[in-house]
C-alpha cells in the first residue's frame, strides 16, 4: 500500500450531535499531515453517485456546535450489493481518494468491513450513533448529547406528572438496545426502566408502582427503550393499563428530537479525539477497523469484532435501578 495522499470522510446512518465535530477533527488532521480530504456528501449514496466535496480548513469553521452533519447522511442499500461497491471503489479511484473516515454506526461499519474485504482502500470507522451500543467502545458520538435532550425532557414531564398524579411511559430511541434508556432512567429517577436486553421478573411494573404507591408517590415515570420486546410505549401501556387501574396514565414518545441539538463538552471531546484518530490510524497503514474509546484511551477495534455483537449494557447500573427506587 504506497503513502495516503488524499482521504475521502462521509458520515453514514442515523445521524448524530457530535458529527460535524468529527468531520473537523478528520479534515483539520489530514492538512496538518500534508492530506488533501475529500467530503463525501450523503453517506455511501455519495460515495456510489459520485458526490465529492473538497474540504480545507474554513469549510469546517464553525460547525464543531452545530447538530446534524454538514455533509448530509444516509442509509444506502445499494452499498450492500457487490454492484454498488464496485461503483464506488471505482469513484473513489477515480477521485485519487486512497483512505476514507466513515463515520458511523454498526450498519456502516459492516458495509466498510466488506468493502476492505473486497477492495484496497483503507477504511476506518469513527462511532457516531445515539444509540452507544458498538462493541469495542465505551462512548459513541452523539450518545451524551441525546442523554442530556431525553433528561431534560422527563425533567419536565415529571413536573407536571407530579402536579396531577400521573403515571407517564416514556418512550426513548434504541431499536436493538437500552443505552439511552438505562442511562436516562437513572439520571431521571425513573421508577421503572424497559430494555431489550431485560426480560422477566425484573420488569414487573405492576409490583414496581404499587410499591411506590404504598410509599405515597405522587408521579411515576416509566421509561420504555423503543426496541422493548413487549412494544413501544403506546403498546406497553394499552397492556398495562386493565392492571392499572385508578392509576392516570399518560403516553410520551420523544422521537427523534433525541438525535437533534448543538452537542454536548463531551461529545464535541470525544469526536475531536476520535477524529483525529482515525486519520492517524490510516497514516499507520491500519484499515478495517474502527477508533473507539475504552476507559479514555484511543483504541483500534476490528470492524468484524465492532459489528459482530452489540455492546451489553453495564451490569452495575442495572442492578441498581431498584435499589434506588426503595
Ligand atoms: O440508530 C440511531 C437511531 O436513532 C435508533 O435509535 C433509531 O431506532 C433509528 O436510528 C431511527 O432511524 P430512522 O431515523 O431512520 O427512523
Amino acid at each position: 500500500m504506497g503513502k495516503i495522499k488524499k482521504i475521502g470522510v462521509l458520515t453514514s446512518g442515523g445521524d448524530a450531535p457530535g458529527m460535524n465535530a468529527a468531520i473537523r477533527a478528520v479534515t483539520r488532521t489530514a492538512i496538518y499531515n500534508g492530506l488533501e480530504v475529500i467530503g463525501i456528501r450523503h453517506g455511501y449514496v455519495g460515495m456510489i453517485n459520485a458526490n465529492f466535496k473538497p474540504l480545507f480548513s474554513h469549510n469546517v469553521s464553525d460547525t464543531i456546535q452545530r447538530g446534524g452533519t454538514f455533509l448530509k447522511t444516509a442509509r444506502c442499500p445499494e452499498f450492500r450489493t457487490p454492484e454498488g461497491r464496485q461503483v464506488a471503489y471505482e469513484n473513489l479511484r477515480a477521485a485519487g481518494i486512497d483512505g476514507v473516515v466513515v463515520i458511523g454506526g454498526d450498519g456502516s461499519f459492516k458495509g466498510a468491513n466488506i468493502f476492505n474485504e473486497e477492495y484496497s482502500i483503507p477504511f476506518v470507522g469513527v462511532p457516531g450513533t445515539i444509540d452507544n451500543d458498538i462493541f469495542g467502545t465505551d462512548y459513541t458520538i452523539g450518545y451524551d448529547t441525546a442523554l442530556n435532550t431525553v433528561v431534560e425532557a422527563v425533567d419536565k414531564i415529571r413536573d407536571t406528572a407530579s402536579a396531577m398524579n400521573r403515571m407517564f411511559f416514556v418512550e426513548v430511541m434504541g431499536a436493538e438496545a437500552g443505552h439511552i434508556a438505562l442511562y436516562s432512567g437513572i439520571a431521571s429517577g425513573a421508577e421503572a426502566i424497559l430494555m431489550p436486553e431485560i426480560k422477566g421478573e425484573a420488569r414487573d411494573i405492576v409490583k414496581i408502582i404499587e410499591s411506590g404507591n404504598t410509599r405515597k408517590k405522587s408521579s411515576n415515570i416509566i421509561i420504555v427503550a423503543e426496541g422493548d420486546e413487549e412494544g413501544g410505549a403506546m403498546a406497553i401501556a394499552e397492556k398495562y393499563k386493565p392492571q392499572l387501574e385508578g392509576y392516570d396514565v399518560r403516553v410520551v414518545i420523544l422521537g427523534h428530537l433525541q438525535r437533534g441539538g448543538s452537542p454536548s463538552a463531551l461529545d464535541r471531546v470525544n469526536a475531536s479525539r476520535l477524529g483525529n484518530a482515525a486519520v492517524e490510524a490510516l497514516l499507520d497503514g491500519q484499515q478495517s477497523v474502527m477508533v473507539g474509546l475504552l476507559n479514555n484511551e484511543i483504541v483500534l477495534v476490528p470492524f468484524r469484532k465492532a459489528v459482530k455483537q452489540h455492546k451489553g449494557l453495564n451490569q452495575h447500573i442495572v442492578d441498581i435501578v431498584d435499589i434506588l427506587n426503595v
